[in-house]
């Protein structure tokens, strides 16, 4: 009988796609679920013919290229792979895959989930009856800012833009901007009524709330600086699903003190784990821990989609999430 492939799994996955790679492969699985360390990571390039990282694992040029490199293949748990030197893979030879499609809804359900949660200031309203602070209802208590008939725009407009500007257009009648330097076919954007913009800064200036879905990496480093945060309206919010570092944070808090943008809701920060103290202290700004694809049914198709991948790779098929 022929060996089954070893695969590495850097974190724990969902009980079902676990059970799939154990029948699957010779998997080893990190069921204490701590983040492996540079040398673990090396270790396992070593030591298995695939490495399953996800996007909390730094994969680097000194990973892929440790010597004595058995892993051809590096399966991402997740559809970001800003984490993963790529071209450092694509000089090894070694094939990169993700996980694009499975996350689209849910990843724009929690957008949505925080633009309206910043702009009804559910976070703050929550810690007030938590806190036994709630008086009781008067007309100016917690008044925020109406969302439906508002103007949204979308920096980015990939799969998951397209999911959100479909449940605010449709769902919230909102009116959509957007601009991303590979724009859709006119027919996609026409979907939503959807009116492409020239620059990020025309973009800032004409939208009530702005929604972030560019992909990490070198070329969206703090796209959002604090001139562009400066564009934006002061009665605005700025909602980021994307990544942390494609905003300046300090810059961020600055402009939210000072009051020249309304609010902010944050799902992805510079440095994860870490959230800074400063914007976790302010009421106007929604902080969740990078919950975008975190729903039993996403999360369980993410690894089945890792899986698939890999069964396509070691049976001498292309795998359908191929990077590079
Ligand atoms: C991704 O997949 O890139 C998200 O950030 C986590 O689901």
């Amino acid at each position: 009988m022929q060996k089954k492939p070893k695969v590495i799994v850097t974190r724990r996955w969902p009980e079902p796609v676990e059970q799939r790679l154990l029948a699957s492969f010779d998997a080893e699985l990190n069921t204490a679920d701590e983040p492996m360390p540079a040398s673990a990571l090396q270790s396992a390039m070593q030591a298995a013919d695939a490495l399953c990282p996800t996007v909390s694992d730094k994969i680097t040029e000194q990973i892929i290229d440790v010597e004595g490199a058995r892993a051809k293949i590096i399966g991402n748990y997740g559809v970001g792979f800003n984490h993963i030197d790529i071209d450092a893979a694509k000089d090894a030879g070694i094939v990169v895959t993700n996980t694009p499609e499975v996350l689209t809804d849910c990843t724009a359900d929690l957008a949505m989930t925080l633009l309206l949660m910043a702009a009804r200031r559910a976070g703050e309203g929550e810690r007030h009856v938590r806190h036994d602070e709630w008086t009781g209802w008067r007309p100016t208590h917690m008044m925020g800012t109406k969302v439906t008939g508002k103007t949204l725009g979308l920096i980015g407009f990939g799969r998951i833009a397209g999911a959100m500007a479909h449940k605010a257009h449709f769902g919230f009648g909102m009116r959509i901007l957007f601009h991303d330097p590979y724009p859709p076919a006119v027919e996609v954007a026409n979907k939503f009524g959807a009116i492409q913009c020239d620059s990020v800064e025309d973009v800032l200036r004409r939208s009530d709330f702005v929604s972030l879905h560019c992909p990490g990496g070198n070329e969206t480093y703090h796209l959002l600086n604090a001139e562009r945060i400066g564009e934006m309206q002061p009665h605005a919010f700025l909602i980021n699903t994307a990544r942390g570092d494609v905003v300046d944070q300090v810059a961020l808090e600055q402009a939210l003190r000072k009051g020249h943008i309304a609010g902010a809701g944050l799902d992805v920060y510079e440095g994860e784990p870490a959230v800074p103290k400063g914007l976790r202290e302010l009421e106007n700004v929604v902080v969740l821990p990078h919950l975008g694809s975190a729903t039993m049914e996403t999360r369980v198709a993410m690894g089945m989609r890792v899986v698939d991948n890999l069964e396509a790779y070691f049976a001498d098929r292309a795998p359908r999430d191929r990077i590079v």
